[in-house]
C-alpha cells in the first residue's frame, strides 16, 4: 500500500491535492496520509479534528491520521469517531496504549502504533497485540523532507518475522524519507505500507509517483503476495 502524506501537498487546496494522487480504481493512493502535529509532541504546528473533518468530506481515500500529539489518550478517540479508517498514535506519548486501542478499535478505526527512531520495539511487543498496524518512523517526526534512516530496517525485519511465524498480527507501516532510491529496501525488509510526501507531492504527476513507488516495491519483493 501506498500513503501519500499530504504534510508536502498545498494545505490551502487539500481537496484537489488528495484527488491528484486518487487516480484509477486501485492504482493510486491507498490511504491518505495525515500528519497531525501540536507544537508540543513534535515543533512542528500542522493541523487537527476540523480540517480532518472536511477532508472526510471531500475524499473517498480512506484516511490514514498519524498523530504527533501529547495526550492521545485525550484527542485520538475524536478521529475515530469522526470516521478515520486508521488512528495512529505514538507510544512515547500515550498514557494507556492498550485501553486506547481498544476504543480506537471500538469506535470502528484501525488502531496503529508508531515507533520514533530511537524507540526500541521489544519493549512494546506485548501492548502491539492490541494494534492493527506499527507505524515505524525512518526520520525523527516533526518534517517532511527529511533523510530516510535506514538503521530502523531491524525493527521492520523483527516485526515482519513474527507475523510470518503467525506470533503477531500487524500491518507494518513506514514514514520518513521514503522515495525511489530507499523503497526497495524497506519493502526487502518487510514493510506493507509505504507512506511517502515530498516523493509524491513533490513530483510533477503525483498519482504518476505513486504508481512508480508501487512498481519499485512489487519488482523488489517478487516473493510476497500483493493482494488490493
Ligand atoms: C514526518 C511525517 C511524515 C512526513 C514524511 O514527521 O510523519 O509523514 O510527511 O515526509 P517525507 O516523505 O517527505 O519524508
Ligand atoms: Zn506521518
Amino acid at each position: 500500500m501506498i500513503a501519500p502524506s499530504i504534510l508536502a501537498a498545498d494545505f490551502a487546496r487539500l481537496a484537489d491535492e488528495a484527488d491528484a494522487v486518487t487516480g484509477e480504481p486501485g492504482r493510486g493512493a491507498d490511504w491518505l496520509h495525515v500528519d497531525v502535529m501540536d507544537a508540543h509532541f513534535v515543533p512542528n504546528l500542522t493541523l487537527g479534528l476540523p480540517v480532518v473533518e472536511s477532508l472526510l468530506k471531500t475524499t473517498e481515500l480512506p484516511l490514514d491520521c498519524h498523530l504527533m500529539i501529547d495526550n492521545p489518550d485525550r484527542w485520538a478517540i475524536g478521529y475515530a469517531e469522526a470516521g478515520v479508517h486508521h488512528v495512529t498514535v505514538h507510544v512515547e506519548a500515550a498514557r494507556e496504549p492498550v485501553a486506547l486501542a481498544k476504543d480506537l478499535r471500538a469506535a470502528g478505526a484501525l488502531a496503529g502504533l508508531s515507533l520514533k527512531p530511537g524507540t526500541p520495539l521489544e519493549p512494546h511487543l506485548e501492548t502491539l497485540r492490541h494494534y492493527d498496524t506499527l507505524l515505524v518512523m525512518s526520520v525523527e517526526p516533526g518534517f517532511g523532507g527529511q533523510r530516510f534512516m535506514p538503521e530502523v530496517l531491524d525493527k521492520v525485519r523483527t516485526v515482519r518475522r513474527l507475523v510470518d511465524t503467525g506470533h503477531l498480527r500487524v500491518l507494518v507501516e513506514i514514514d520518513g524519507g521514503i522515495n525511489d532510491e530507499t523503497i526497495e529496501a524497506a519493502a526487502e525488509a518487510g514493510v506493507d505500507c509505504f507512506v511517502a510526501g515530498s516523493a509524491v507531492y513533490g513530483a510533477d504527476d503525483p498519482a504518476r509517483a505513486v504508481a512508480a513507488l508501487r512498481e519499485r516495491v512489487v519488482a523488489a519483493t517478487p516473493h510476497r503476495t500483493w493482494t488490493g
